[in-house]
């Protein structure tokens, strides 16, 4: 583009090569709605605090107003060889207006637009990023729901520790969902600060009211200092730093999801519209959303360490590396959002094997705890009970037996204290049952649980 908003001080025109390495509209030109709106909002403050006249505000907002139409109606295709959206929207108006849409930028500078038209981008895609996180939680709370009852073991080490639910350790992904979705809360806050006015760095000498442009576009304050505006990236950062935990989230589900689907643990089967096969091995179906979306976590870790090493060492205020901020938060962004749904759809449907999962979880000694609780329960110190049960433990392992198939001749030899109520103290769902303090795997916890996430949904 010919048209540079730099023009009168260079004597030749940017070297081609130069040019197209310095255009950021391939990346930035999704923010055009954000950068319109943003304009909007300025030109109205310019018009209602008289620095331009009343008739060429409303002219300048009916300009952007027609732009932004005739880009969502297909009227208007978006320069790709511009230097930036913010250029080709200002290079437009003014093409429009003439001499009104140069007023445009008066006591603004692309940097303080482009930090805005990032947060009002950035905003909107966490509200749809929370809106994707609630729709995972809701499939959560339902398939839940529906396995208060589907007893399996719980892990430790990846060997078999004590008696759950499948129910219960999905509100265990709930309780992480949950904290993301907070989190995010907590960054829009910090996002929704209008940097407008800071302009280049140094503020203006015009009367503008910055509150009234933040107070337009929804934001709740603005910037204290006019250097840091134009300089402060630490959102993007946040943000970066949010999503790299919820994929850390979701790649360690992933992960479960995997391991569950194999023919070792057979505790879920995933529904064919959501696996794929083998090119040579007929036989194979394979859980490659689920790989996908552990494998994309690396991305979003990469976006975040990209981020944070294009800002170490800036010097204030605007820098053009971080004109790089952008590609790096939106492919973390879009990154998140297709994990999300995939992984969302891929759970809504996948079958649960509740038999196989009681049948894997009666083979690794899980109710011993429960053992050495029962005798704890007849006055006998907890490390005491805990070595006989050991020792029961080492018993039924030399006799290829398990603790619900040993004989109580066997428990009463350790101690006179079993009596043949000590079967239905270890039976394996009576095990979850039992463990009905707040958070654990009984029915009625796990219930609480459900009823915490739904109302957490409900916000
Ligand atoms: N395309 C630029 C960016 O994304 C806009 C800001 C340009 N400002 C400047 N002083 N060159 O950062």
């Amino acid at each position: 583009m010919e048209n540079k908003l730099w023009q009168g001080r260079f004597s030749k025109p940017l070297d081609k090569m130069a040019d197209e390495f310095n255009s950021s509209i391939k990346t930035d030109s999704r923010m055009y709605k954000q950068d319109i709106i943003g304009s909007m909002a300025h030109a109205e403050m310019l018009g209602e605090k008289g620095i331009i006249s009343a008739a060429d505000s409303a002219a300048l907002v009916q300009g952007l107003t027609d732009i932004l139409a005739d880009i969502e109606g297909g009227k208007l295709k978006i320069d790709m060889t511009a230097e930036d959206i913010h250029t080709f929207i200002e290079a437009e108006l003014t093409s429009r207006l003439g001499d009104i849409g140069k007023k445009l930028h008066t006591a603004r500078s692309r940097n303080d637009q482009v930090a805005l038209d990032t947060r009002l981008t950035v905003t909107a895609e966490i509200a749809e990023i929370k809106t994707l996180l609630f729709e995972l939680l809701n499939t959560l709370a339902e398939k839940a729901a529906e396995n208060v009852d589907t007893v399996m073991s719980g892990y430790t080490h990846l060997q078999q520790a004590q008696p759950i639910t499948f129910g219960h350790q999905l509100m265990a992904y709930a309780a992480m969902f949950m904290r993301d979705a907070s989190r995010l809360d907590d960054c829009d806050k910090r996002v929704k600060i209008s940097p407008l006015g800071s302009c280049a760095l140094a503020g203006t000498s015009f009367e503008i009211d910055r509150l009234a442009v933040a107070e337009k576009l929804g934001f709740t304050g603005v910037s204290m200092n006019s250097i840091d505006g134009v300089s402060d990236r630490d959102f993007v950062i946040e943000l970066a730093s949010d999503i790299a935990i919820i994929m850390m989230h979701l790649s360690r589900f992933a992960e479960e999801i995997i391991l569950y689907s194999s023919a070792e643990f057979k505790y879920i089967t995933l529904d064919d519209a959501f696996s794929t096969g083998s090119s040579i091995m007929p036989q194979k179906k394979n859980p490659d959303i689920a790989e996908l979306v552990r494998g994309k976590t690396g991305r979003a870790y990469g976006n975040l360490f990209t981020l944070l090493t294009v800002m170490k060492g800036l010097p204030l205020a605007y820098n053009k590396d971080m004109q790089e901020d952008k590609e790096a938060i939106f492919d973390s962004i879009d990154t998140a959002k297709l994990c999300l749904a995939n992984f969302n759809a891929m759970l809504a449907t996948m079958t649960v094997n509740a038999d196989n999962m009681l049948k894997n979880a009666d083979k690794g000694f899980i109710n011993a705890t429960d053992v050495a609780d029962y005798l704890t329960k007849k006055g006998v110190p907890f490390r005491t009970a805990y070595k006989l049960t050991g020792e029961l433990v080492a018993e039924c392992i030399n006799k290829g037996v398990t603790l619900t198939a040993l004989p109580l001749d066997a428990y009463k030899a350790k101690s006179e204290l079993f009596e043949a109520d000590v079967y239905s103290a270890i039976d394996l769902k009576n095990c979850a049952a039992k463990r009905a303090s707040f958070g654990g795997p009984a029915k009625q916890s796990v219930l609480q649980q459900i009823a915490i996430v739904k109302e957490f949904i409900k916000l």
